[in-house]
């Protein structure tokens, strides 16, 4: 019998392109999601890209303990993938208590919804700014974590809280996923990430750059320790990110006891690229040069931050497989479909799949909530 995972924010960017690559590797889903940070388009979008539509839709959110008791328990969810909550660092410092409301409510509410339906098998997104500014490069998670915006405090504290129910609970199994720079998007261009408002990220503010949305890039800061002076990271796409995901379930379903029942695991590549590479590779991608200036350097930044990701492919056999001109080329054929959507301010014509695509969404109401809706069948 087909396994079923419940993926939480899975109409978000990393949750959505996990859901597809479950689907394609014969998993049932059902996602909850609010639809703060995504919007139901992108769901329609899911049966599409992953050829079956065994993924349903439940709008709600995931604070709601009861509800997602009520989840789990109704369609009978083997593993949970918890991808909700807020993600913008900046944000986190500008209103920290909304970050530690949300975010911990929100794993508590998960955590306490398992425990009570005895669903006992967690994935949780977790991130590498739990590092914070590690002189250790490539950095395996055996380095004491060193937090330094309420952000990625809410990701450590939730490990903790991970930690103890683990502790807690017999046959309890997590695997806290540490992402280090997810970017690119999935190759058909119908799902990616589209940040509201002036994106802070590298990759989507290139991409803004290079559609024209934005005038350049400023680059922050030129003078650091490294080869080019601009700062290095470890950029993942976005697809092999979710194949970790699906390895990471996997391992989790097929072990019946594990030693360990809560693993913190790192999801990067291993390789580091500078600002400057980026550009010129996202530049080779669309076909010309993108303007950029060198400004400051940005505040809290890192000079590098790098994974060491022998731990997963230890535990779980997962290896990226997609390189930095592969993720610019994906970003950006997600980028220009984007452009011509209707709102966007310029058209192009759309090809006869992705207007079919729209229609994918129901209207049906889900019994478990009055606001939900399931994609069909
Ligand atoms: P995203 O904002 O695109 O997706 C999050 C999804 O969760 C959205 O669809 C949003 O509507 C939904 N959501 C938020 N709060 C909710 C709530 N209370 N109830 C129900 N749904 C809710 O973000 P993403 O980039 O896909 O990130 C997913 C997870 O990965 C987050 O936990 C984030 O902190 C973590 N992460 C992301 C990155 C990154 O660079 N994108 C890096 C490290 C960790
Ligand atoms: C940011 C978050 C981090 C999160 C990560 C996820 C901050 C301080 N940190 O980290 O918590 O886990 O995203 O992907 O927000 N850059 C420019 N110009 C730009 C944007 C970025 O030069 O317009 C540079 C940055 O200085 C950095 C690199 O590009 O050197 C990558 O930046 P970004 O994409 O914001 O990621 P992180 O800084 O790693």
């Amino acid at each position: 019998m087909k396994k079923r995972i419940l993926t939480t924010g899975g109409a978000g960017y990393i949750g959505s392109h996990t859901t597809v690559e479950l689907l394609k590797a014969g998993y049932s889903v059902v996602i909850l999601d609010n639809f703060e940070n995504s919007d139901r388009d992108r769901v329609a979008r899911l049966p599409l890209i992953a050829g079956t539509a065994d993924v349903r839709l439940v709008e709600g959110d995931v604070r709601d303990a009861q509800l997602v008791a009520d989840v789990l328990k109704h369609h009978k969810i083997d593993a949970v993938m918890h991808f909700a909550g807020k993600k913008a660092v900046s944000e986190s410092v500008a209103d920290p208590l909304l970050y530690y409301h949300d975010n911990i409510t929100g794993a508590v509410s998960v955590l306490s919804a398992m425990r009570d339906i005895g669903c006992n098998k967690l994935i949780f997104s977790s991130s590498a700014t739990v590092y914070g500014n590690t002189n250790h490069l490539p950095t395996p998670e055996t380095v004491p974590p060193s937090v330094s915006n309420p952000y990625g405090r809410t990701k450590l504290i939730i490990e903790e809280i991970i930690d103890d129910t683990a502790a807690s609970l017999s046959n309890f199994q997590a695997l806290s996923l540490r992402y280090f720079n997810p970017v690119g998007a999935h190759s058909s261009g119908f799902i990616g990430e589209c940040p509201r408002g002036v994106p802070n990220n590298l990759f989507p503010y290139i991409a803004q750059a290079a559609a024209g949305i934005r005038d350049y890039v400023q680059i922050h800061g030129g003078d650091y320790e490294t080869s080019d002076g601009t700062g290095s990271r470890d950029y993942i796409h976005v697809v092999d990110l979710a194949r970790g995901h699906v390895a990471a379930v996997e391992h989790l379903l097929s072990a019946s006891t594990n030693p360990t029942p809560h693993r913190k695991v790192n999801l990067g590549t291993g390789q580091g690229h500078t600002v400057l590479q980026v550009l010129q590779a996202f530049s080779k991608a669309c076909g010309f040069q993108i303007p950029y200036r060198i400004g400051p350097r940005r505040a809290g930044d890192v000079a590098a931050s790098l994974a060491d990701p022998s731990l997963g492919l230890a535990l779980f056999h997962w290896k990226p497989m997609l390189g930095l001109e592969q993720m610019c080329q994906d970003h950006w054929h997600f980028q220009k479909r984007e452009r011509n959507k209707p709102g966007s301010g310029v058209r192009m014509p759309l090809c006869a799949h992705e207007t079919a695509s729209n229609h994918l969404v129901s209207n049906e109401t889900h019994p478990l909530t009055a606001g939900s809706r399931d994609v069909p069948n």
